[in-house]
């Protein structure tokens, strides 16, 4: 199947942070694939001034920092497409969910923005962002770590990225319930047993026990999915 990679730039302060995750594991196989093609950009590029300063004091006092609008501006101006999905990583935005990660591994490029401080200035908002995402309710120092998440839960949705084909349509949150208990050798390991029906081969029987697994699990653990 012919694939066109996705492209990814990732517009942060802190660009280095990334190249650990970035350069391990999946993401670096699907870089190397093709699939994809992952950008940190140092914000400070497009700044200007002496300092090369990307933030400032809020208007009407408060704590903290606000990133201000001139360098982001120019930034995504320089960097973004006809095509180009801009995200804004920040816990005022959409919680971020499967179907979410689905959505954006359609995209053609996506170029996230990582707040900082106590925020962005909201011009920022109005004028380039598409999609404001949280990964959760809690605050992060900064938005990069949560880009890291967005790009690996992306990535690996991307067609050709995990080992076994259909390795992503049976695990949580994709089927709307959460995984079933997975077992792998020895059959006994410290007296504990895999269960009985997995070593059957009857692979009916086995479908149906996952699936009633599942089914409990996500009763007994999030309901709120609803599976
Ligand atoms: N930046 C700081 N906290 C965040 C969160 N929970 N999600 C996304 N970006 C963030």
């Amino acid at each position: 199947m012919a694939t066109v990679p996705l492209r990814i730039d990732i517009l942060t302060i802190f660009p280095r942070m990334l190249d650990g995750i970035l350069g391990e594991s999946m993401i670096k196989r699907a870089q190397a694939a093709g699939l994809v093609q992952i950008r940190c950009v140092n914000l400070r590029d497009y700044a200007t001034g002496v300092h090369l300063s990307t933030d400032d004091r809020p208007y009407g006092g408060g704590p903290g920092m606000v990133m201000t609008p001139e360098p982001v501006f120019r930034a995504v101006e320089a960097l973004r497409g006809p095509d180009t999905q801009v995200l804004l990583m920040t816990p005022q935005g959409t919680p971020f969910k499967q179907a979410v990660a689905l959505d954006l591994s359609r995209q053609s490029h996506l170029l996230i923005l990582c707040g900082h401080y106590e925020g962005v200035d909201e011009r920022i908002r109005e004028a380039l962002v598409d999609r404001e995402i949280s990964i959760g309710d809690y605050v992060l120092t900064n938005g990069v770590i949560a880009a890291a998440v967005v790009s690996d839960a992306v990535v690996r949705l991307l067609p050709g990225a995990l080992g076994g084909a259909g390795a992503a349509d049976d695990e949580s949150f994709t089927t709307g319930r959460l995984e079933y208990p997975q077992y792998t050798r020895p059959p006994v390991f410290r007296g504990m047993s895999v269960p009985e029906i997995l070593l059957s081969g009857n692979h009916g029987e086995i479908a149906k026990w996952r699936l009633q697994q599942s089914m409990a699990r996500t009763q007994a653990r999030r309901p709120d999915l609803g599976g």
